[in-house]
C-alpha cells in the first residue's frame, strides 16, 4: 500500500511535530472574544427585527465576513479529517484538539460581532450555517502529506482573507477582531508549514506530488456553501481574496519557504513534479491578469 509510506513518514517526523506544537504553545496569544465584541450595540431581534438599512458595513465587507464565518463554522469536519489522518499518532491527536479549541473562538467572535452590529441578516445567516454544515466538507486529501499541504495553504489563505476582510470593513472593532483571528491563523499556518518542511526533509520525492496536487487544484473549503460563487466573486472584486492575492501571498511564499526549486536528491518522477509545481505561479498569474483586466486592480 503506497499510503502506508506516508503514515510511516508521519511517525518518523513525530519529534519535529512535538517541537512545532511546543513552539506554538509558546507563541500563541490567548484572547477573549467577549472583550472585543461591541455588546453595547446589541438589541432584541424580537422587538426590533433586522432590516438591511441597519447595516453599517458595505455589502462587500458583509459578504466577506459572512463567507469567512461560514468557513469557520465547518470546523467539526476539519477536525474529523485531521483526526482520520492522525491514526494513532498521540502528538497529532493532541495538536488537533488544541487547534480545534483555538479555531472554535473564531466563529464565536465573528458571529457575535455580526449580530450585535446587525451587519448580517440573522435568519439568512442561520439558514446558511445549517445548509453549509449539513452538506459537510472533506478536502479529499488521500494521505497526511496531502492533508497537511492543504492545511498549510488553507491557513495562510485564511489568514490573508480574514485580515483583508477586516481592512475592507473599515470599522475599528471588525478590524481588531479579524486581526486577532488572522494572527491565530498565522500561527496555525506556521505549524502546518513546519510539518511539511519536516516531511520534505525526510522524503522529498514522496511529498512533492502531494504538494503539487494541493497547489494545482486549490479550492477554499467554502465551495459547497449557499451562493458560494456569487459571494467569492464579490470578495475577489473587492480584493479580499482573488488570484492575485493567492499568487503573491500564498503560492510564492510557500514555494520559497519549502525551497521547492532547490530540492535535490529527487527521483526522476519527482523532478518532473518539481518542475510542474514551479510552473503553477505563472498560470495563476495569467488568470490574475485576466481578472484584473476585466475588473481592475484592487490593493487593500
Ligand atoms: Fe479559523
Ligand atoms: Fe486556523
Amino acid at each position: 500500500m503506497a499510503n502506508e509510506e506516508y503514515y510511516e513518514l508521519l511517525d518518523t517526523i513525530t519529534p519535529q511535530i512535538q517541537e512545532l506544537m511546543d513552539a506554538h504553545r509558546e507563541r500563541r496569544q490567548h484572547w477573549y472574544a467577549h472583550e472585543l465584541v461591541p455588546w453595547e450595540q446589541g438589541r432584541s431581534f424580537r422587538t426590533d427585527p433586522w432590516d438591511e438599512s441597519q447595516c453599517t458595513l458595505s455589502p462587500e465587507a458583509r459578504t466577506s465576513l459572512v463567507l469567512n464565518l461560514l468557513t469557520e463554522d465547518n470546523l467539526p469536519y476539519y477536525h474529523a479529517e485531521i483526526e482520520s489522518h492522525s491514526t494513532k499518532n498521540e502528538v497529532l491527536l493532541e495538536w488537533n484538539k488544541l487547534w480545534t479549541a483555538e479555531e472554535g473562538q473564531h466563529a464565536i467572535a465573528l458571529r457575535s460581532y455580526l449580530l450585535t452590529t446587525r451587519n448580517a441578516d440573522p435568519v439568512e445567516l442561520e439558514d446558511d450555517r445549517l445548509a453549509t454544515m449539513s452538506t459537510g466538507y472533506h478536502s479529499g486529501a488521500p494521505n497526511p502529506a496531502s492533508l497537511f499541504a492543504y492545511t498549510a495553504v488553507q491557513e495562510l489563505a485564511t489568514r490573508v482573507s480574514h485580515r483583508n476582510a477586516g481592512k475592507l470593513a473599515d470599522d475599528e472593532v471588525a478590524y481588531e477582531i479579524m486581526g486577532r483571528i488572522a494572527t491565530d491563523e498565522n500561527h496555525h499556518f506556521m505549524f502546518y508549514r513546519g510539518v511539511i518542511t519536516a516531511m520534505l526533509k525526510e522524503a522529498p520525492s514522496l511529498v512533492l506530488p502531494a504538494i503539487y496536487g494541493v497547489m494545482a487544484n486549490f479550492e477554499m473549503p467554502g465551495v459547497g456553501m449557499p451562493k458560494y460563487m456569487r459571494r467569492a466573486v464579490q470578495m475577489a472584486k473587492a480584493g479580499v481574496y482573488n488570484m492575485r492575492v493567492h499568487h503573491d501571498r500564498v503560492l510564492l511564499p510557500l514555494i520559497r519557504d519549502w525551497k521547492i526549486e532547490s530540492l535535490d536528491g529527487l527521483s526522476a518522477k519527482a523532478q518532473e513534479v518539481q518542475e510542474k509545481i514551479m510552473a503553477i505561479p505563472s498560470l495563476i498569474d495569467d488568470q490574475a491578469t485576466t481578472f484584473e483586466r476585466r475588473y481592475g486592480v484592487v490593493n487593500l
